[in-house]
């Protein structure tokens, strides 16, 4: 074995200590190995009963009879199956004497030793390690060591890459074929499968081979085809107590990159360049490239075991999420992790993930804006097919940019239930510009705002000057569904006015700063968009007069119009991960008439403009809502973990910290099979950073107001900012800041303004 497979400390390992049917989902999920452009679930080897094992490429998605275009399951590779003669070797036909996986952070590194009886009584072991490699995207291999403890005689080992993939469709007890061959081959050295997309063609090619590390005197290996799977198949003498070991290495290319004419030569060239390489150098590479990405991601917390391993496993998702130097890709609300929301895009990017990438690769943070600036033409599309003007992003968005957002959902009795959120939950399109504008402001970039980012302000701004009615002498907003999707078509719903609002001024600011500094870039926009002097004025005019539901006399902001006078439930006792069960005697099916929130829908707004509301209004509508807020969906006990922390409710805080930073390692919402809830790893990024750390832009200075829980003896990591990198240590009592790269920079530490020189830490007492 590679010394590259000793495993890290305690602090970088997630464990499954045992098989469980029932949780395979899960672990596969939680195991998902992968670098942005690959994503490979967690699945055994032997792809057991019950496995939902999945290959992911970013950015290929296909409809054929799917109900709307989801991410294509690609061809899988984990595949290795060991035979004893007629038996099959895997957890579901033998016994499991030992089972355990560890997946180690660090490293990127999935282990696996499981020890199996068959029931004519022989014992044998399998040892894997796989790993998906970060410094060349398109490369992978599978270790694996088997070892016959109590018998001598013959083994076959199918080790392949298998095109009989389907996806999971999207209405219940349904199968999507999305692939079909293109070719496969088989030469003495590797096998080669070809498969393309039904509907757009883009065709996916993987090449792999099996090599054996110490082979034994009898042993061959022959190529065999089965219908859509080509396998190498390698039958050997195996001796008792021997243990045998092979590497698997996969190449994969797709015809989006480029390849269209050469694929399968580019993709063997690469499988024969890994495998001249040879493991130890691949691994080192590999090895080197994520010791340099954790070097950049990682967040120490000292004190505080289980808060640093959560913390971790959530930013190694983001991690490995991080799309690899492709602007027309963003990542879904599941990553590549799952099919669940079939891979698509939701405001899950901008709000929670975003942040993210903007302060550890702010590169990689702009090509995911640059995603949405390539759905323009769709955006468009989308809000002409309601009736408006201007640039609605899709709720639900897969790679054009069109709305995906299915009408309507199959309960298990085979009734419909229509989904609205398509065509209403339209805060999305301004969600997308707050995240232009977190990147502006931690980055300066201004070529990307005069170029890009401009034309996406204008273009939303006039969609809600279309979308906007003049009633009762002043601008509303009908008909909507806000982040707290249990109330359907509200009216005035205060999340999306108030960022409304903010859009538009920010619009009306933007163009008279371009008036003024890029005159031409101006000029040429505005003649591209067809922007009217009088669309600015009117949004001006909207922005001041656009109705914002605030109740002076209580302080409290009202969610939607009405929302005051629904039956008013609060969230009931915590079931066993703290989330909170529903009231006794609350009709489910009837929520809409309560008060009861699904998720952070006022305090989220409140979190995101932080300084244009008192202490007290933040206060107050924290206190009102947290009690009436049931916390199902994976977005909002992180938004609580924040605006905890800034009303000073700092023990919640540390518990909504730790549910988001769990939520999928203890499968808190019961789906974490479906994929990693992408938005609450950006989450627990976020209630650490932003919120224990305080790390915030908070009137355009960079401004860290500090606390950390009880049990945190030092808090560390770096950041991206304004072109430097720092670096940051906390303890109770004091904040340690560096430039470590770039040039000096002014920040604040709660009130106190600190000037920082490259190179030179500047320690300030804690108050
Ligand atoms: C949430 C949305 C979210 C979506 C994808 C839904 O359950 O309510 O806010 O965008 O999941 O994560």
């Amino acid at each position: 074995m590679s010394k590259h497979f000793t495993k890290s400390s305690n602090d970088w390992l997630i464990k499954e200590k045992n098989f469980a049917s029932e949780k395979q989902g899960l672990y596969e999920s939680l195991f998902t190995l992968g670098n942005g452009y690959l994503g490979v679930r967690g699945s055994l080897e032997e792809n057991p009963h019950g496995s939902n094992r999945g290959v992911f490429i970013a950015g290929i998605f296909d409809k054929s009879e799917g109900y709307v275009p989801e991410l294509v399951k690609a061809p899988g590779w984990v595949d290795v199956a060991i035979w004893l003669g007629e038996r099959k070797v895997a957890v579901d036909t033998c016994k499991v004497l030992r089972h355990e996986r560890i997946l180690d952070l660090k490293k990127g590194t999935l282990h696996r030793l499981t020890k199996f009886k068959t029931p004519e009584g022989k014992i044998l072991q399998l040892e894997t390690r796989r790993v998906v490699f970060s410094h060349q995207v398109r490369g992978a291999l599978i270790d694996f060591t088997i070892t016959p403890f109590n018998f001598t005689g013959e083994i076959k080992v199918y080790s392949g890459l298998n095109g009989e993939v389907t996806n999971a469709g999207y209405f219940p007890r349904e199968r999507v074929k999305h692939l079909t061959l293109v070719r496969m081959s088989r030469s003495d050295d590797h096998i080669y499968l070809e498969m393309q997309a039904r509907d757009n063609k883009t065709r996916i090619a993987m090449a792999a081979t099996t090599v054996f590390n110490n082979a034994p005197l009898v042993a061959n290996r022959v190529n065999r085809i089965f219908g859509e799977k080509v396998t190498q198949l390698i039958t050997f003498k195996a001796e008792k107590n021997k243990s045998y070991n092979f590497t698997k290495w996969i190449a994969t290319y797709t015809s989006r990159e480029g390849y269209e004419r050469q694929l399968e030569a580019a993709t063997t060239d690469l499988l024969r360049d890994m495998v001249y390489e040879g493991v130890e150098a691949c691994l080192s590479h590999h090895l080197k490239e994520r010791e340099k990405q954790w070097g950049q991601i990682d967040i120490g917390i000292k004190g505080d075991q289980k808060a640093q391993l959560g913390l971790r496993f959530n930013l190694y998702h983001l991690l490995i999420a991080k799309p690899h130097h492709d602007p027309t890709v963003s990542v879904g609300a599941k990553f590549l992790t799952g099919e669940g929301y079939r891979g698509h895009v939701f405001w899950d990017t901008e709000i929670f993930m975003l942040p993210f990438y903007i302060y550890n690769y702010p590169d990689e943070a702009k090509r995911l804006l640059m995603y949405r600036y390539y759905t323009m033409e769709k955006a468009l599309q989308n809000a002409a097919e309601l009736g408006y003007q201007g640039a609605k992003f899709a709720w639900e968005s897969a790679d054009s940019g069109l709305e995906m957002t299915p009408s309507y959902g199959l309960r298990e009795d085979g009734s419909k239930v229509k989904i609205f959120t398509g065509e209403e939950e339209h805060h999305i399109v301004s969600d997308v510009v707050y995240g232009i504008n977190n990147y502006i402001n931690a980055t300066g970039d201004n070529d990307f705002l005069y170029k890009y980012g401009a034309e996406m302000i204008f273009q939303t701004a006039r969609f809600w000057l279309s979308r906007v009615e003049k009633r009762r002498g002043r601008y509303e907003i009908r008909k909507v569904i806000g982040p707290d999707e249990f109330h359907e078509h509200v009216d005035n719903n205060a999340f999306t006015n108030y960022l409304v609002i903010w859009n538009l001024e920010l619009a009306v600011r933007l163009y008279n700063r371009m008036k003024k500094h890029v005159p031409d870039i101006l000029k040429e926009l505005v003649a591209k968009l067809k922007l009217k002097e009088d669309e600015v004025e009117r949004m001006q005019v909207i922005s001041k007069t656009l109705l914002f539901p605030y109740d002076q006399k209580t302080d409290l902001i009202e969610q939607f119009e009405g929302y005051f006078s629904l039956k008013d439930f609060k969230a009931g006792k915590p079931d066993k991960n703290g989330l909170p069960l529903f009231p006794k005697g609350i009709d489910e099916s009837k929520l809409e008439r309560t008060q009861l929130l699904k998720q952070a829908d006022v305090v989220l707004l409140l979190y995101l403009f932080l300084d244009r509301f008192s202490p007290e209004v933040k206060k107050k509508n924290y206190r009102y809502y947290e009690a009436r807020t049931m916390h199902k969906s994976s977005l909002s006990p992180c938004i609580y973990a924040l605006m905890g922390l800034e009303t000073g409710d700092h023990h919640s805080a540390y518990k909504y910290f730790l549910k988001t930073a769990y939520l999928d390692l203890v499968d808190a919402n019961k789906n974490a099979a479906d994929g990693i809830h992408a938005a609450a790893t950006g989450g627990a990024w976020m209630s650490v950073i932003h919120g224990f750390a305080g790390m915030k832009v908070r009137r355009g200075k960079l401004t860290f107001t500090p606390w950390l829980p009880q049990k945190w003896q030092e808090l560390s990591f770096s950041c991206f900012w304004q072109g430097s990198w720092l670096t940051v240590v906390i303890t109770p009592g004091s904040i340690t800041l560096t430039v470590k790269a770039g040039r000096g920079v002014s920040v604040m530490v709660g009130e106190q303004a600190v000037d920082l020189l490259l190179g030179k830490s500047v320690k300030i007492k804690l108050k």
